[in-house]
């Protein structure tokens, strides 16, 4: 794997998810792959699932890792022949190549800003670092994907079924903020490669990329959409047509233990207490957000071995 980007550089998936199963039941198995590599991990939005658990799979495979929270340095600036006498500092050019003089990876998380799509969709900060890095890249979530999250969901998925061809359906649910798109789009993505049933619920106006969905069920009663699911993901998302806009708070859309019924409680977390969902469904048994942001960590370690494979 030469950088990852999107769920495609995983190459065949369900060997991919086969084989971060196999890691996390070994996970110090290669504790020299990353002896004297360094990990340097970009942040220009909060995290807290994302920094800690690709560090702990940094460090599992021997490797260091460093942070740098971008609003600690200075502001990049994008475009290019751009005359640099505003608030920019330092042009993507420099600071791609000057950190790869530090890292042997360069890993980015870059939120969209929700207001101007066609510069999100051609994600700015993710698309130039990877082409002035001098080495590979790895996405901690950009402007519309979250591909390790997409990893992790697809291998909770694997560890949880009980039914050859389970029953998964993605459900918007309210919340007060604007949020991306990008864990929707790589868990519509990721569902896309695997032998399961899939659905998306969502009031009207939440379509997502038609690209993205193209072939996918799409319901607008949440209720009948959720029936004998095995694995109902939850996740808020602002309209993608009305780009970056809250079209609806409706809380008769918060998933609560009635409709969720027997199946399985995913979500990416963070999330909203009896907002997003009510508390008997994160406090209950069927609630497998734990063990899903546990597998954050393989997931991060299964694509950090296979880069350091390549540039070792
Ligand atoms: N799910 C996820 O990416 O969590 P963080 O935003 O805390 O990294």
């Amino acid at each position: 794997m030469k950088s990852y980007i999107n769920i495609h550089d995983l190459g065949t998936i369900p060997e991919a998810i086969e084989k971060a199963i196999a890691l996390k039941e070994k996970p110090h198995a290669h504790p020299s792959l990353g002896k004297h590599k360094t990990l340097v991990m970009l942040f220009f939005n909060a995290s807290l699932r994302t920094r800690l658990s690709t560090e702990k799979a940094a460090r599992n495979l021997g490797m260091d890792a460093m942070v740098l929270n971008l609003s600690d340095a200075w502001n990049l600036e994008y475009e290019d022949g751009s005359i640099m006498n505003l608030n920019t500092a330092e042009h993507v050019k420099e600071a791609a190549k000057v950190i790869s003089q530090y890292a042997d990876i360069i890993a980015i998380r870059a939120f969209p800003s929700l207001s101007d799509k066609q510069k999100d969709e051609a994600e700015q900060v993710l698309t130039n670092f990877a082409k002035y890095a001098t080495v590979p890249v790895v996405n901690l979530e950009s402007a519309t994907a979250h591909p390790l999250q997409a990893f992790a969901d697809a291998i909770t998925v694997e560890e949880f079924k009980i039914r050859k061809r389970p029953k998964v359906v993605l459900s918007w649910a309210p919340h007060p903020k604007a949020l991306p798109q990008s864990v929707a789009n790589s868990f519509v993505r990721m569902m896309k490669e695997l032998d399961i049933e899939f659905s998306i619920t969502h009031p009207e106006g939440y379509e997502l990329h038609p690209k993205i969905t193209e072939g996918i069920p799409v319901h607008y009663d949440q209720e009948e959409a959720l029936e004998n699911a095995d694995f109902v993901y939850t996740k808020n998302w602002s309209s993608y047509s009305d780009y970056g806009q809250i079209l609806s708070t409706d809380s008769n859309w918060m998933i609560t233990q009635n409709k969720l019924g027997k199946a399985k409680f995913m979500h990416c977390l963070p999330v909203r207490r009896n907002v997003v969902v009510e508390d008997a469904v994160l406090d209950g048994e069927n609630s497998i957000v734990i063990e899903q942001a546990n597998n954050r960590t393989y997931a991060a370690q299964f694509v950090l071995k296979n880069i350091l494979e390549t540039i070792s």
